[in-house]
């Protein structure tokens, strides 16, 4: 044998060797894991694993993505730190469910996670507090209990076994699933688990050492501090200072959407982490997303230059900028009918004629006009909620709300006073060819004017009535949302 050969004989057993300690290593390693089914979560990951990280934590993070979320999610949670995996959905194959319910059963795939000795498994809409290191020395399958006297897998302890999984898998046809989830499954497969015993991290080692690991143990609230729960009344009814996990489990009012933050308390905490993340990719700064930055300037330029834009055209272009300052001083000074007689009386020096189409503005129209102002305002409001990005800041999101629902109103309201306002010249043109007097174009055009006056008196007290509305109904969104949002849950919380 060459001395060479030699040498690269013993390279290639250290090599083998080595192999064989990282392997080793890596099954006895421990980690947080999430699940990420689609880009709408990635946000609520990010700042997941940048909780973890500020706990000083150094065990691996990994990301169960499935098909749904876009490569540009898997770079930016890589580059957070994230070592992403990617799984196919495990669906649910007892029951035929509307779509959401697809891949309901993945997250049992972390029992497969066999890599791993032990993992802690959080959602995606929850955030760590204070370090849950500790949580690596439960049994072999923790969970907390609801008040419900139902296990919530939003966080969960894992010792992963092939031979669990396997086991699971073969009861996932017959076991009863309450949810049509994984929750319900594991409330079936864990059917001891409300009466299993409380996890006590503090234990001595040599306690935990000697002592039977049980099958499953219970988690302490503290460890899935259900955001449900602070609803109810309020207040954290544990010490805020001991609480490890806050769970936002509120469903519409997940943390990442702008309006959150405005009904929840709690949800600050998940923004001030929210602010803190890193520019991981370019533009990702503070939970920055690049396509929504963009969108949020068009969404608060734009309705600017429709304005700029509408006042040239309309005002600069049919008065000079001085007759349309003397004007609005005109509409001021006057009010009402004295201003409508006045400027009749200027305008056409028939007074009879005048007061006779002062009488054709129909008694219906105030009455119609305020409900077009309120039709106009709500449609604005779920319009305005539609449009603006729901992840983005809880300021930003307020501000173009507040932005998009007076321009979506002044365009809707706009338009029916425009509609009014050409229906009653038609009307006037009418009465005026039954007044059959010669030289009549001096005088619609003398009615036009009259009748423009009129209707932007109606329309500046209306455009005034709606403003103080939409003022008012703007602000008290959160109170709709919330009203709706939180009662069904409030009163399945008292019946649960
Ligand atoms: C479970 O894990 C094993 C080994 O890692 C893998 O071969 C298998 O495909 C996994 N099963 C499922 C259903 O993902």
């Amino acid at each position: 044998m060459k001395p060479s050969n030699w040498r690269l004989g013993i390279v290639l057993i250290l090599f083998t060797l080595s192999q064989h300690t990282i392997h080793a290593l890596q099954s006895s390693a421990e980690a947080y894991v999430t699940l990420l089914y689609g880009d709408e979560f990635l946000l609520g990951v990010r700042v997941l694993g940048k909780s973890i990280r500020d706990t000083r934590s150094t065990k691996d993070m990994v990301a169960l993505v499935s098909d749904g979320v876009s490569d540009y999610a898997k770079n930016l949670l890589q580059a957070d730190g994230w070592i992403v995996k990617l799984i196919s959905l495990l669906a649910n194959p007892n029951q035929v469910r509307p779509t959401r319910f697809w891949g309901v059963y993945t997250k049992l795939k972390i029992f497969n996670m066999t890599d791993y000795k032990k993992v802690v498994y959080l959602d995606a809409d929850t955030i760590v507090v204070k370090s849950i290191e500790d949580l690596f020395k439960c049994g072999k399958f923790c969970a907390n209990l609801k008040h419900s006297e139902r296990l919530n897998s939003g966080v969960m302890v894992v010792e992963p076994s092939q031979a669990v999984f396997n086991d699971m898998m073969s009861q996932v046809k017959t076991l009863r699933s309450y949810t049509g989830g994984d929750q319900g499954f594991l409330n079936s497969y864990y059917a001891g688990f409300p009466n299993a015993h409380v996890f006590e991290p503090d234990l001595p080692q040599h306690v935990l050492n000697s002592r039977t690991v049980p099958d499953m143990e219970r988690l302490s609230t503290l460890y899935n501090a259900d955001v449900g729960l602070y609803m109810l009344a309020n207040k954290w009814m544990v010490d805020e200072d001991l609480l490890h996990v806050i769970h936002y489990t509120l469903g519409p009012l997940k943390p990442w959407d702008w309006w959150t933050s405005w009904l929840l308390k709690p949800v600050d905490v998940w923004q001030n982490v929210r602010e803190q993340l890193q520019e991981s990719l370019p533009g990702t700064g503070g939970g920055r997303n690049p396509n929504d930055e963009l969108l949020v300037k068009l969404l608060f330029l734009l309705p600017l230059f429709a304005l700029l834009f509408c006042y040239y055209r309309y005002f600069l272009q049919t008065r000079s900028f001085c007759d349309h300052i003397r004007h609005l001083s005109y509409i001021f000074r006057s009010r009402g009918a004295l201003a409508y007689s006045a400027v009749s009386s200027t305008a056409n020096s028939n007074q009879q004629f005048s007061n006779g189409a002062q009488s054709k503005v129909p008694a219906f129209l105030g009455g119609l006009s305020v409900s077009v102002c309120l039709v106009a305002a709500l449609v604005s409001l779920a319009l305005a909620l539609m449009i603006v990005p729901r992840q983005v800041m809880p300021w930003t999101g307020l501000l173009l709300m507040y932005e998009w629902t007076f321009t979506i109103f002044f365009l809707l309201f706009g338009s029916y006073l425009y509609l009014i306002y050409q229906w009653g010249k038609m009307k006037a043109n009418q009465v005026g060819s039954f007044s059959s007097r010669p030289g009549s174009i001096d005088c619609d055009s003398g009615k036009g004017h009259q009748l423009q006056v009129s209707s932007y008196d109606v329309a500046i007290c209306y455009y005034g009535l709606g403003m103080a509305f939409l003022a008012i109904a703007a602000p008290s969104l959160p109170c709709f949302l919330g009203i709706t949002a939180l009662f069904p849950r409030y009163f399945a919380g008292k019946v649960l």
